[in-house]
């Protein structure tokens, strides 16, 4: 009965392809600790080092923690609303200057409701075919048609809507804004001249620039000003934030209507209040401060030859991406291969991402050993 589940398991192993969940002795900072062994972590989205930060931790639970709970016990429809998590959707609401604010338990959730739900039967979804997972499963579970285009390629998005924008009734263009895996940028400027163009909804995942981008971190539409255009932005509060949950924030109307139909949201217990008192205290506190920290990382990040704070080493076969992997374990970096299905076929890479606590030095280590990487895959 279970050799079909052997079988997949073993030609995932065979290819370099199985993944398992690694045990860290600890973490403290930027640091991550293995069998004694002090590593730098680059494997993690904790762009502005608040994740993990005790005294940031204490700080918020003497102000205001010890008020809230650590369970919400119903979905946010039931009782699960208490006034933290309006409180955060308004605070969100204002900082965008948008018409509303809906909360997600993450971003995957956020995700997966907003793609599943827009698109009815008779509509259209445009699609980065980089774009996350996430994304992927809400368009495979919404009832409307679903076409992938080139990554970043706004001629072949231009030309799969001349030829099929005309037939279907409501169509949603949907991207990331810094790209997960990537870590380069959407063209965002010419997203918002096809939406306005072929009279699209423009859904933007700034999930990895929510945080790090903006002159008040709201993400690259905010560097970019093109906040007004955007008819949905999700943030998430996992990744810079430190925290956990998401929100998509923009036209009223659809705020309400996901209230209504993103089953994601509907069907699942709210997150704990202190989590969502967490996230708003991350906001209004520590977010500000962090500007000259966050431009000092990206400026890191174009040094090594990115245009974010996600930096990709392209290797292509999953056993030289897992071989690299140990080299720089053995020279005292943390990384993780990143193999298919999270990237296409034949791109498996290191994925190095910063947080503003990484500095000079460590800096120019990761230069020389980066150079020596790429020698080793010209080789
Ligand atoms: C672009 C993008 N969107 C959404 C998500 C999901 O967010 P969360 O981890 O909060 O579920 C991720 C997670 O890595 C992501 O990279």
């Amino acid at each position: 009965m279970f050799e079909k589940y052997q079988y997949v398991l073993e030609n995932l192993r065979e290819a370099s392809h199985l993944r398992r969940i690694s045990n860290f002795d600890s973490k403290d900072e930027k640091y991550i600790y293995i069998n004694n062994r002090k590593l730098l972590n680059l494997s993690s989205n904790n762009y502005l080092a608040l994740a993990d930060n005790k005294n940031i931790t204490q700080k918020f639970l003497e102000e205001i923690g010890e008020q809230y709970s650590f369970g919400s016990a119903s979905a946010r429809l039931l009782t699960g609303t208490l006034p933290v998590y309006s409180e955060l959707e308004g605070l969100i609401t204002s900082l965008y200057k948008s018409g509303g604010t809906l909360l997600f338990n993450s971003g995957y959730h956020a995700n997966v409701g907003i793609n599943s739900s827009l698109a009815s039967k008779g509509d259209v979804i445009f699609s980065d075919k980089l774009n996350h997972a996430s994304i992927i499963d809400g368009m495979r579970l919404s009832e409307g048609k679903f076409f992938r285009y080139p990554h970043n390629n706004m001629d072949a998005l231009e030309k799969l809507l001349i030829r099929e924008r005309k037939n279907y009734k409501d169509a949603i263009i949907v991207s990331e804004s810094v790209f997960s895996m990537d870590g380069d940028i959407a063209d965002l400027k010419k997203l918002v001249e096809l939406k306005n163009k072929y009279n699209c909804i423009l859904v933007l995942d700034e999930a990895h620039a929510f945080g790090v981008f903006g002159k008040n971190g709201l993400g690259v539409s905010e560097d970019m000003d093109i906040l007004n255009e955007v008819d949905l932005l999700v943030g998430t509060f996992g990744k810079a934030i430190g925290s956990m949950g998401a929100f998509v924030t923009g036209k009223k109307v659809l705020i309400e209507y996901l209230v209504n139909k993103a089953r994601s949201f509907i069907f699942s217990t709210a997150l704990p209040p202190i989590n969502i008192a967490f996230s708003k205290w991350i906001i209004e506190n520590e977010l500000p401060k962090t500007y000259q920290r966050r431009i000092k990382m990206l400026e890191l990040g174009r040094k090594l030859g990115s245009e974010s704070q996600i930096i990709p080493v392209i290797v292509g076969p999953n056993d030289k991406t897992v071989e690299l992997c140990e080299i720089l374990y053995q020279n005292g970096y943390f990384t993780l291969p990143i193999r298919p299905p999270t990237v296409p076929e034949g791109t498996s890479r290191l994925r190095l991402s910063l947080t503003t606590d990484i500095n000079e030095k460590d800096m120019e280590k990761l230069c020389s050993i980066i150079g020596s990487i790429n020698q080793t895959i010209k080789n």
